[in-house]
């Protein structure tokens, strides 16, 4: 484990260590913006796998990844497990799919499982590189206690990087920008949150769970127009919009003037954001 400020500084930290100018990472569109920004501030290339969407459920296009994954450039995958903004929580067979492909392409699984504790009732989440010591090897975990227990301000994210090679090309470059130190507010904090946390993060969970059973009630009830994609991790909700029938700008019009809104615009998510919006439920 490394501590890093920041799960987005350690994507960033990601590319930089492991890629060149001019390389290629998969991101599987619609999903948290700063990816993209991430890939091309630092001058590398967004290869899109976007996420297939039938019946209200989002699911990943391993036929579409097979074929992206043999380009030699591409040498990272972005993995959002749990996904934002479209609330999937990966099973144990997708994920083993997914790294099964990429790891035959020589392709580093960089699994961002930062929503990892926010999880709906029955629904489990299986850290990518628990499935074995081969995904363990072939992938960098980043997690942090900043969604779960709201800590972002202290800048504290835990990088796990199981490969001791690996390891050792990210700590060196942290090295060389002189990035291994740490908050130590957000040590103590996050040793906090693990340890005695436990019971505010059950209350918190269950106090999600009723908002979004208000919202999607309430959604089928005044405007069932507006669709809410149900989430099983999370605590954002991806609302598809399109039979408002509505473009880009009236659709954001609509929210922030006359709904008084300020959601994120579906289209900063990429391919497939086109006519949603995401609403984020941890709110009183
Ligand atoms: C998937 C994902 N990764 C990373 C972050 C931000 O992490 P950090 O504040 O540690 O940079 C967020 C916050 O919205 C997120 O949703």
């Amino acid at each position: 484990m490394i501590f890093t400020p920041g799960v987005v500084p350690a994507l960033s930290f990601i590319v930089n260590a492991f890629t060149n100018p001019g390389d290629k990472v998969i991101v599987q569109p619609p999903v948290y913006y700063p990816f993209f920004r991430v890939i091309e501030d630092n001058g590398r290339r967004v290869v899109n796998n976007p996420l297939l969407f039938k019946d209200g459920r989002y699911t990943m296009d391993f036929e579409d990844l097979e074929k992206k994954v043999k380009d030699p450039l591409v040498k990272l995958l972005f993995l959002c497990s749990p996904h934002n903004p479209v609330g999937r929580v990966w099973s144990k067979e997708e994920l083993e799919k997914l790294g099964r492909i990429c790891i035959d392409n020589n392709v580093l699984i960089i699994s961002d499982e930062i929503h990892q504790d926010i999880l709906y009732p029955g629904i489990r989440h299986t850290p990518f590189a628990s499935i074995s010591e081969e995904f363990a090897l072939n992938s960098i975990t980043c997690t942090s206690p900043s969604k779960t227990f709201n800590l972002a301000g202290l800048q504290t994210s835990t990088i796990i990087i199981p490969n001791k090679i690996y390891r050792e090309v990210y700590r060196s470059f942290m090295e060389r920008i002189h990035l291994l130190r740490n908050n130590v507010f957000g040590l103590v904090a996050l040793e906090a949150a693990y340890t005695h946390g436990e019971e505010w993060l059950d209350q918190f969970l269950e106090y999600l769970e009723g908002n979004l059973r208000t919202l999607t009630e309430g959604m089928e009830k005044d405007i069932p127009q507006i669709k809410i994609i149900k989430p099983e991790g999370t605590y954002l909700a991806w609302m598809d919009c399109g039979d408002l029938s509505l473009d880009s700008k009236q659709l954001n019009d609509f929210m922030i003037n006359k709904a008084r809104l300020a959601l994120d615009d579906g289209e900063w998510f990429g391919l497939g954001g086109k006519g949603f919006q995401r609403i984020n439920l941890a709110l009183h």
